[in-house]
C-alpha cells in the first residue's frame, strides 16, 4: 500500500499585509504548490495579536502568544512575518532551539543580526530563509545565491524600496506631492510600520547589506552601508536632471574593487534610456554584473502582500522538497560557507568616486561663473555641462547646474564647501551623485 505524503507544518506569525498573503497564497495555490513542493504544505498554527478578515481560520490553531507557535511540536517551520527586530528575534531562536527550519521577510533582523542567527541555524542543523527579505517577489537571492553561483560579482545596484520608487514616479509622472503619495503608498500596505524607513534609505540599506553579502562573500554589514534617503528631493531636480537627460532613482549600490567594497544607499541620476531608469511605481529591479556573465537584470513588484508571499512561498517549497528528499540544502545562508566569508575593507565615501549634478542659486552677474569653475578646476574636478536657468520674475538669482565628470566625493564636498562661502551663492549646494550603469 502506498503510504500518504507527510505534510509540511507551518506556523505562521504575523497576519498583516504578508502574513495575510501568505495565508491566501497557500490555500489559493494549494494543489500546484503541493505538486512542486513533493507534499501539502499546511498551515497549522497561526500566530498573531488579532485575526484578519482576509483570512478564513477555520480549524487552525490561533495563538496569541506567538512564542506558543515556536514551541508547538506540530510546526516543522515557523514562518515570520511579524516584522521589527525584538520580538521577531527571539521568536527566531526560540524556533530554531526547538529544531523547526524557519522562513522570514525581516530584512532589518537579517541585515542586523543575520551573521548571529545564521550561526546559531547551523549549530542547531536547521535553516532560515529569507529570499522575501530583499526586493519583494523577486527571486533575487535565489539568482545571487544560485544562479550566478559561477560568477566573481562586481557590481551591483538596484531599486529596492517600492515606496520610494512608488513616490519618485508619481512626483514626475504626477507632479504629486510627497507627502500625499506616501500617505498612499501606506494604504497599499507598500510601506514599513515607520515609513521614514522607506523615505530616509534605513530600508534599502538592510537590503543593500544582504545583496551585497551574497555577492561578495561577506559578513553582514549594516553599520557600514553609507545612506541617504529621498525627502531631500525637490521637484525642481527631478525636472532638471530630466532636461539633462536623466532620471533621478534611489539606488542601493555594491561595487567590488582592489580597494574593497563600496555600500551606499542615496539618490542617484540614471540616463534615461537605461532600464533602471524606466522601472516605476512599487516596482524594484537590481542590476547584476558577473564577471562570465555580464549584466543581468531582475525585475518585478518589490512591497505587497502577494508578490511577497510569492517569495515566501518559494522558500516554504524548496525547504519541502529538501525535507522529502532528507536532506537538507547545502547553499549556505550567504552563498559562501560560512568559513570562507571575506571581511573585505569599506572603501570610505570620501573616496567614492562618480560623476556629479550640483545645484546652486547664484547672483547673475559677471565673473560668478568663472570663480565657480576655477573652484572645480582646483579640485581637479571636470565640468561635463553647466545649465544656467532664467532668474524667477523678480529675483535677481538664478538656479546654475552643473553636471561633472568622475569625482572623488572628498574633492566635491572642498569645491561645495568654498563654493557656499561665496558671496555670490545663497544657501546650500544641492548634490545627487550619477551613476551610468554600463555593463
Ligand atoms: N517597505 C518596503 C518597500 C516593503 O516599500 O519596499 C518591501 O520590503
Amino acid at each position: 500500500m502506498e503510504q500518504a505524503v507527510k505534510p509540511v507544518r507551518v506556523g505562521l506569525c504575523g497576519l498583516g499585509t504578508v502574513g495575510s498573503g501568505t495565508f491566501n497564497v497557500l490555500r489559493e495555490q494549494a494543489e500546484e504548490i503541493a505538486a512542486r513542493a513533493q507534499a501539502p504544505v499546511e498551515v497549522v498554527h497561526v500566530g498573531a495579536r488579532r485575526d484578519n478578515p482576509a483570512c478564513e481560520l477555520t480549524g487552525i490553531k490561533v495563538s496569541r502568544d506567538i512564542m506558543a507557535v515556536a514551541d508547538d511540536p506540530e510546526v516543522d517551520v515557523l514562518v515570520e512575518l511579524i516584522g521589527g527586530i525584538d520580538t521577531a528575534r527571539t521568536l527566531i531562536e526560540r524556533a530554531v532551539r526547538s529544531g523547526k527550519h524557519v522562513v522570514t521577510a525581516n530584512k532589518a533582523l537579517i541585515a542586523e543580526h543575520g551573521n548571529a542567527l545564521f550561526a546559531l541555524a547551523a549549530e542547531h542543523d536547521v535553516t532560515i530563509r529569507y529570499e522575501a527579505a530583499v526586493a519583494g517577489g523577486i527571486p533575487i537571492i535565489k539568482a545571487l545565491r544560485e544562479g550566478l553561483a559561477g560568477n566573481r560579482i562586481e557590481w551591483l545596484a538596484g531599486i529596492i524600496n517600492g515606496t520610494g520608487n512608488f513616490i519618485l514616479s508619481e512626483m514626475r509622472e504626477h507632479k504629486r506631492e510627497f507627502a500625499d503619495v506616501l500617505a498612499e503608498a501606506q494604504a497599499l500596505g507598500y510601506a514599513e510600520a515607520d515609513p521614514t524607513f522607506d523615505v530616509e534609505g534605513i530600508d534599502a540599506a538592510h537590503k543593500l547589506v544582504i545583496l551585497a553579502s551574497l555577492a561578495f562573500g561577506i559578513p553582514l554589514r549594516f553599520d557600514a552601508v553609507y545612506t541617504e534617503g529621498i525627502t531631500q528631493l525637490t521637484p525642481q531636480d527631478l525636472d532638471y536632471a530630466e532636461e539633462l537627460g536623466y532620471r533621478v532613482k534611489h539606488l542601493g549600490v555594491a561595487k567590488q574593487s582592489e580597494r574593497g567594497v563600496e555600500l551606499r544607499v542615496h539618490p542617484t541620476l540614471i540616463p534615461e534610456d537605461r532600464l533602471l531608469a524606466n522601472v516605476n511605481g512599487v516596482k524594484n529591479a537590481v542590476l547584476v554584473e558577473g564577471s562570465a556573465v555580464g549584466p543581468t537584470l531582475y525585475y518585478g513588484a518589490g512591497a505587497g502582500g502577494k508578490p511577497t508571499a510569492s517569495a515566501v512561498v518559494a522558500d516554504l517549497v524548496d525547504l519541502a522538497r529538501d525535507l522529502s528528499a532528507g536532506q537538507l540544502s547545502r547553499v549556505p545562508a550567504l552563498a559562501f560557507s560560512i568559513d570562507a566569508l571575506r571581511d573585505l575593507p569599506v572603501v570610505p565615501m570620501a573616496e567614492v568616486e562618480t560623476p556629479w549634478y550640483l545645484r546652486m542659486e547664484a547672483e547673475d552677474r559677471p565673473g560668478v561663473l568663472s570663480r565657480i569653475a576655477s573652484i572645480f578646476s582646483d579640485q581637479g574636478i571636470s565640468i561635463e555641462a553647466l545649465i544656467q536657468k532664467a532668474p524667477a520674475a523678480g529675483q535677481s538669482r538664478v538656479p546654475l547646474i552643473v553636471l561633472t565628470n568622475r569625482a572623488a566625493q572628498g574633492k566635491v564636498d572642498e569645491a561645495v564647501q568654498q563654493i557656499e562661502e561665496l558671496d555670490s551663492i545663497a544657501g546650500r549646494v544641492t548634490r545627487i551623485r550619477v551613476e551610468v550603469l554600463d555593463g
